[in-house]
């Protein structure tokens, strides 16, 4: 019988935790048998911890409301538990950086939502889809950290989580120049509209750090292995505005791009309709059929109707023009906690699992 890894979620109680919660109930691969958090939750049941805080239009699921939360620093209890966990607290980053760490070298493999090791030289930076091959620089790591199962894996922030997949499909064509604005939902930072009044009526054209990890971190998704590290590309050259406005889930983003050997607007629809990857012909449980799709209505995609496609897991694609500046411009969509974060993560976990990382 196929027996189920048991899984660990560290940051359980926040809002990518909770969304990790939901996606992981009746998963084929694995199951839920400790959540843990801060201090503040650490003793009370899921239920308690949660109930004055859940964020989500989907019940906390049956199977864990009695869970008792752990402190996250209970590594010596969690680690003869759990066969890897995901990562998803919101703490200062070099002690995230050192948290993360400690779980691997306990040989607890962590897949992390946080930023804290993205530029990491030897932990790789996934979008499943995209550079699923640098999962290889694992054994590498697993060299430095002296650790037979332990590592880290991360997700790359939620803001590229669009535009990389649609100029990913685009790449025989060699993208030189891109220029982003993206329209970041609340969700993006922990909040529903309840928590946050002044977002209503409003647009707030600052996200700490976002420009940053919008430029550079797309470089590390389409950097090669050399040595056991990753070299970062060069190319395309990436600028970018990020900015908050009022809508629950779904970053948007509006892209202009230039490239060495121009498409036509045929050639790259076609690319993005045709786009596979490995998590396709794997089937994987939270694999999108079509990854990336293109509207041809002038007015979508929109997050309202468009972020819960392929169950979140979908790009949505349109108004793919002519530019005067660049070679065109186009807009695109992605559910930032699904894609985005947990949904991400999970399918990250279900590839590390059939390639054989998690075991
Ligand atoms: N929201 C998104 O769309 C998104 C997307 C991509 C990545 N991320 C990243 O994912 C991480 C979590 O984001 P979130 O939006 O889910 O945050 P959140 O709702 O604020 O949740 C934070 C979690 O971290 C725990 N925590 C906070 N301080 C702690 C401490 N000192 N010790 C132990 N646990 C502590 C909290 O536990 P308590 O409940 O006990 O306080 C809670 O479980 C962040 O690094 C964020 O940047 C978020």
């Amino acid at each position: 019988m196929n027996k189920k890894l048991k899984v660990g979620i560290l940051g359980g109680t926040g809002f990518v935790g909770q969304r990790l919660v939901t996606l992981l109930e009746n998963h084929p691969f694995f199951e839920i048998v400790t959540i843990a958090a801060s201090k503040n939750s650490a003793g009370k049941t899921y239920h308690e911890a949660v109930k004055n805080r859940w964020k989500l239009n989907l019940p906390i699921p049956e199977n864990i409301k009695n869970i008792k939360v752990k402190d996250i620093y209970e590594i010596d209890t969690i680690k003869n538990e759990v066969d890897f966990v995901f990562c998803a607290v919101n703490m200062p980053k070099n002690e995230i950086r050192v948290l993360e760490e400690q779980y691997a070298k306990a040989e607890i493999p962590v897949i992390s939502n946080n930023s804290a090791h993205r530029s990491t030289k030897d932990v790789p930076v996934v979008i499943p889809e995209i550079n699923h091959e640098h999962l290889k620089l694992i054994n590498s790591q697993r060299k430095r950290l002296g650790t037979k199962k332990g590592f880290i894996v991360a997700k790359p922030n939620c803001s590229i989580q669009s535009y990389v997949p649609a100029i990913n499909a685009l790449m025989e064509f060699k993208p030189k120049k891109i220029l982003v604005c993206t329209y970041q939902a609340i969700s993006g930072s922990g909040k529903i509209f309840s928590d946050w009044p002044e977002i209503n009526d409003n647009v707030i054209p600052f996200i700490s750090g976002e420009e940053d990890k919008s430029e550079q971190e797309p470089l590390k998704v389409w950097g090669h292995i050399e040595n056991g590290e990753i070299i970062n590309a060069k190319d395309p050259i990436i600028t970018s505005q990020c900015i908050r406005v009022p809508v629950s889930d779904g970053h948007l983003a509006a892209v202009f791009v230039s490239f060495e050997n121009k498409p036509s607007k045929d050639d790259i629809i076609k690319s993005w309709k045709n786009y596979i990857s490995k998590p396709q012909t794997l089937n994987l449980p939270n694999a999108p059929k079509q990854f990336l799709t293109y509207f041809e209505e002038t007015d979508r995609p929109q997050p309202k109707l468009d972020r819960d496609i392929e169950k979140g897991m979908g790009i949505t694609l349109g108004r793919l023009r002519d530019d005067s500046l660049f070679d065109y411009k186009f807009v695109c969509l992605s559910h930032n906690t699904l894609r985005g974060a947990a949904g991400g993560s999970v399918l990250t976990a279900e590839l590390l699992k059939t390639e054989g990382y998690l075991r």
